[in-house]
């Protein structure tokens, strides 16, 4: 990355036709002008701080309610255009790796930054296989939940508990800690995720299979029952592997945004996961896919498509699933969830569900009110009914989304760790609350 350039200087061109790459703004309040570098497209908002009308002041800031456009890092591990629809891991493009790679190796890249060599993968395999098992006592966590506890909040509070285990955790910036405790989560996360669904079924534990693969572990955590040996099914088991790869990681989101805030305290990684599955929880981010759900069947019928579009319309409720902060164009993942899906309808039967989805995309895409929002079916549209299919319930839903994006979080909340820009999380404020005033004892308040 280019060094910044200070406020103060600025690049004068040899050649004046030549445009400098720095901004002049001109304070109409005092008349002074300020030239600000430009690096990658973007100010430092730093560099506003100059800008003032008494040199007693703070100095100006820029105010961006829930980042609308400021970044707040610079990254080198997911990029998406969302205009164009793309989205690429470490420059791979999201097509390829869902088509070629499988979820294990996708997460070594994301971590590492390079695919793996044979060596690296087999290592990399047998290190989260060794690791899939869970402390015993952790067990007893799971069982003091209610039967009908959110699998997510047990997911927050089971990953939070990690810390208590695995004091080493504290140790951020060795990077045989982090190495270990990345170990420890890739390969943990699946085996809390399973036993919390088990938990509320009331079955017993199904401990991990070393045999498997990452997706045919899980499948046999979640569904083994009196079988000596667990077989997963292999289209199931590859249609959950690319979904892990989709959902492996997706730039600065809520989530992302959460690990990477939580994580500049320096706090251990296991308790800024929890946060960051705790930020995924929400309807609006990966909770999502259950809610699509929720409304398909609240919808009920194709017939009841345009109603329920109309209220849509009116602000009263949101098409879950359609819309996406940085996607202007249809979600390149939920294309190629599309295509998983019918791969596992052909298995599974077709979900009665997916009728009114496709109606509900139809009808979006060509009305007014979505197309001038842009709004398209986002990775959460079709997921939902592709893993009802698969038998899993609703709850497990953002589970499932929390298990791949586990990698992701890891990376990036170690791109910033070691990111010599960055430091502790603290954004400013405007501040329109009350100037002050003095305490009034409460018997003189009327
Ligand atoms: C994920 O950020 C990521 O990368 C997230 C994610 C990842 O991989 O990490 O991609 C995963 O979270 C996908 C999104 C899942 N959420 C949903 O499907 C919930 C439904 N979608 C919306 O809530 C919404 O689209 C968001 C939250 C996804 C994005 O919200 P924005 O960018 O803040 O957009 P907005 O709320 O400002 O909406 C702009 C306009 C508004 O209308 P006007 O006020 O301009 O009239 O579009 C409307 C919104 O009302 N709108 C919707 C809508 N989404 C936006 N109207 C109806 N239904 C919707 N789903």
């Amino acid at each position: 990355m280019d060094s910044p350039l200070s406020a103060t200087t600025t690049r004068m061109s040899e050649d004046s036709t030549v445009p400098r790459e720095t901004l002049t703004i001109t304070d109409n309040r005092t008349g002074k002008s300020y030239e600000i570098p430009i690096n990658h497209d973007t100010i430092r908002a730093a560099d506003l701080r100059q800008i003032k009308v008494d040199p007693k002041e703070f100095g100006m800031m820029s105010y961006d309610p829930a980042f609308n456009n400021t970044a707040s890092c610079i990254s080198k591990v997911t990029f998406i255009d969302g205009d164009a629809g793309i989205l690429r891991y470490r420059g791979y493009p999201i097509e390829d790796l869902a088509e070629k790679s499988t979820y294990l190796e996708t997460a070594y890249l994301l971590l590492n930054g390079e695919l793996p060599t044979p060596s690296q993968l087999k290592d990399w395999t047998y290190h989260v296989t060794h690791h899939t098992f869970i402390h015993e006592s952790i067990k007893k966590f799971l069982d003091g939940f209610h039967y009908d506890a959110h699998p997510m909040g047990m997911m927050i509070s089971t990953i939070a508990a990690l810390s208590t285990f695995y004091h080493d955790a504290k140790d951020i910036f060795s990077a045989e800690s982090r190495q270990k405790q990345t170990y420890r989560l890739i390969g943990k996360v699946p085996t809390i995720a399973a036993f919390s669904y088990r938990h509320t079924l009331g079955m017993p534990f199904v401990y991990p299979d070393n045999e498997l693969s990452y997706p045919g572990n899980f499948l046999n955590m979640l569904f083994r029952t009196t079988e000596p040996k667990y077989r997963p099914n292999a289209t199931l088991e590859h249609a959950l592997d690319v979904l892990f790869i989709l959902h492996a990681d997706h730039e600065q989101n809520c989530s992302t945004n959460t690990i990477r805030g939580v994580g500049s305290s320096h706090v251990d990684p296991y308790s800024a996961t929890a946060a960051a599955i705790a930020a995924l929880y929400g309807p609006l981010h990966g909770g999502a896919n259950e809610e699509v759900l929720h409304m398909l069947m609240q919808i009920g019928s194709i017939q009841k498509v345009p109603d329920f579009i109309k209220r849509v319309k009116t602000g009263e409720v949101k098409l879950m699933g359609f819309g996406h902060r940085v996607y202007k164009n249809y979600d390149p993942r939920a294309r190629i969830i599309k295509h998983i899906a019918y791969e596992v309808f052909e298995l599974m039967g077709k979900n009665p569900l997916l009728e009114i989805a496709l109606e509900c995309e139809r009808i979006a895409l060509e009305d007014e009110y979505f197309v001038k929002r842009k709004l398209y079916p986002n990775v959460d549209f079709y997921t939902g009914l592709i893993y009802q299919s698969m038998g899993f319930p609703m709850t497990m839903f953002p589970v499932l989304f929390a298990i791949p994006r586990t990698s992701g979080w890891i990376a990036q909340w170690e791109e910033m760790l070691l990111d010599p820009e960055q430091k502790i999380a603290r954004p400013r404020q405007i501040y329109l609350g009350h100037n002050t005033r003095h305490y009034v004892p409460i018997d003189q308040r009327n």
